[in-house]
C-alpha cells in the first residue's frame, strides 16, 4: 500500500510524502458506554489507513483518495468545506486543529485504506487520527494526544453530523501492539491490558449489512440516554453521566420517562458494568465469564438498545449454539461485525459453518477478519 501511494504522490505532485498511519478498532466490551460517562475496552487493529503528506506553501489541501479515486482542493476557512464525505473528515480535522490554536497551513496528501467501511471497525476515526496526528507533527503544535483523539470527535461532531463518544478516536490514537485499553470515558484514565488469550482467538464476522440513517439512530440513542439521565439527577444531583446511576434509581425515575428510554438506560447500566466484570475475568484467566459477559451485551444491544438486526442476531445465535465462548455485535450497530471469541480447536468449524449457513439464509457471504492488536497513529 505505501509504495502505491507513493507512486501516485509522486505522479501528482513530482515528489514524495512524508508517511503517517493510524488504525481502526475493535472493542471487547463496553458499547454505547463512552458518551455515557462510562468504560470502554477497545484496541487499535492492523486495519488502518496509510497517508503520504507534504506542506506545498499554499492555503490550498490537494487532497486524492486511492479507494475513491478521487481528487478534491479546498481551503481552510470555515466556508470551503468540500462536498466529498471523505474530504469533510480531512477539512474538519483541519478546522479542529485551527480551533485549538493549532496551525495549518496548505498541504499535499495522497491516502488509502484497509478498514472495510460500514463494518463496525472504524475507519473514519482511522482517517481522523491519520490526520490529527501527523498535521500535529508537521506543523509542530505540540497538542497533547488527548487532545488529538478530540479533534477527531468534534470532526465526526461539527463536520460529519455524528454525536459519536471518544472511544474510536482514542482507540485509534492510544493503540498499541498486544493491548487492549481500558478507558475510563469521564475521568479520562486509561490503562492497558496486555491481552494475549492463550487458546482462543477472536474473529469477526461481518455482515457486510450497513443501515441507511444510522447516524441519526445514533443520536437518538444518545439522546435517551441523557433524558434518562437528566430526570434522576432530580433525585439525585450528583449524577452527571448515566453511568454514575444506580440501576434502583432508574427504577425510581420508570413513570416519568418513556419506556424507550427506560430500556436504552437499562442497557447502558448494565454494560458499564460488565466492562469492569471482564477485565476482573481477564486479570483471572477466566476467559469462559469473558464470553458470558458478551453474550450478556449482545442480548442489551438486541432487545434493550435495539442497535442489531436480523443478520447479526442470526450470527450469535449461531455462535451460541455452537458452543463458542462468547460473541456479540460490535461498535456502533445498525449493521456491521459480531465479535467473537472462540477456542482455537472450534475456529475452523464455527467459521466455515457461519460462512455457509449465513449465506444460504441471507443470500450473501459474510466476510471474516482474524483480530491482531496492533499500534494507533504513528510516523512511518
Ligand atoms: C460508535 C461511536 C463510538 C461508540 C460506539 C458504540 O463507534 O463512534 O463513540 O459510541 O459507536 O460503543
Amino acid at each position: 500500500m505505501k509504495e502505491k501511494i507513493q507512486e501516485k504522490f509522486r505522479t501528482l505532485f513530482g515528489e514524495e510524502g512524508e508517511l503517517f498511519a493510524s488504525a481502526g478498532r475493535i472493542n471487547l466490551i463496553g458499547e454505547h458506554t463512552d458518551y455515557n460517562g462510562g468504560y470502554v475496552f477497545p484496541g487499535a487493529i492492523d486495519k488502518g489507513i496509510i497517508a503520504a503528506i507534504k506542506i506545498n506553501g499554499t492555503d490550498k489541501v490537494k487532497a486524492y483518495s486511492l479507494d475513491y479515486d478521487e481528487y478534491v482542493e479546498f481551503g481552510l476557512n470555515e466556508e470551503d468545506k468540500p462536498n466529498q464525505a471523505w474530504a469533510c473528515y480531512i477539512f474538519g480535522v483541519c478546522r479542529e486543529t485551527i480551533k485549538r490554536g493549532g496551525k495549518v497551513a496548505g498541504f499535499n496528501t495522497v491516502f488509502a485504506g484497509d478498514v472495510p467501511l460500514g463494518a463496525g471497525l472504524s475507519s473514519s476515526a482511522a482517517l481522523e487520527s491519520t490526520f490529527a496526528f501527523a498535521l500535529n507533527y508537521l506543523f509542530q503544535n505540540g497538542i497533547d494526544k488527548f487532545e488529538l483523539a478530540k479533534i477527531g470527535q468534534s470532526t465526526e461532531h461539527n463536520y460529519c453530523g455524528v454525536k459519536c463518544g471518544i472511544m474510536d478516536q482514542f482507540a485509534s490514537i492510544f493503540g498499541k501492539e498486544g493491548s487492549l485499553i481500558r478507558l475510563n470515558c469521564k475521568t479520562m484514565e486509561y490503562k492497558y491490558f496486555p491481552f494475549n488469550p492463550a487458546g482462543y482467538k477472536l474473529v469477526l464476522i461481518d455482515s457486510c449489512v450497513k443501515h441507511e440513517l444510522a447516524s441519526s439512530a445514533y443520536n437518538k440513542r444518545r439522546a435517551s440516554c441523557e433524558n434518562a439521565a437528566a430526570a434522576i439527577r432530580k433525585n439525585h444531583p450528583e449524577v452527571e453521566f448515566l453511568s454514575d446511576a444506580k440501576r434502583v434509581w432508574l427504577d425510581e425515575v420508570r413513570e416519568e420517562i418513556p419506556e424507550e428510554d427506560f430500556l436504552r438506560a437499562e442497557y447502558v447500566i448494565g454494560e458499564v458494568q460488565r466492562v469492569l466484570d471482564v477485565c476482573d475475568a481477564l486479570e483471572r484467566g477466566d476467559f469462559e465469564t469473558v464470553g458470558e459477559m458478551m453474550y450478556q451485551t449482545h442480548f442489551g444491544m438486541s432487545r434493550l438498545y435495539e442497535v442489531s438486526c436480523e443478520e447479526l442476531d442470526f450470527l450469535n445465535k449461531l455462535a451460541r449454539k455452537m458452543d463458542v465462548t462468547g460473541s456479540r455485535v460490535m461498535g456502533g450497530g445498525f449493521g456491521g461485525c459480531t465479535i467473537n471469541l472462540v477456542k482455537d480447536e472450534l475456529y475452523e468449524p464455527f467459521v466455515k459453518t457461519a460462512v455457509a449457513e449465513f449465506t444460504a439464509k441471507f443470500g450473501h457471504a459474510p466476510k471474516v477478519y482474524d483480530v491482531v492488536i496492533s499500534d494507533g497513529a504513528r510516523k512511518l
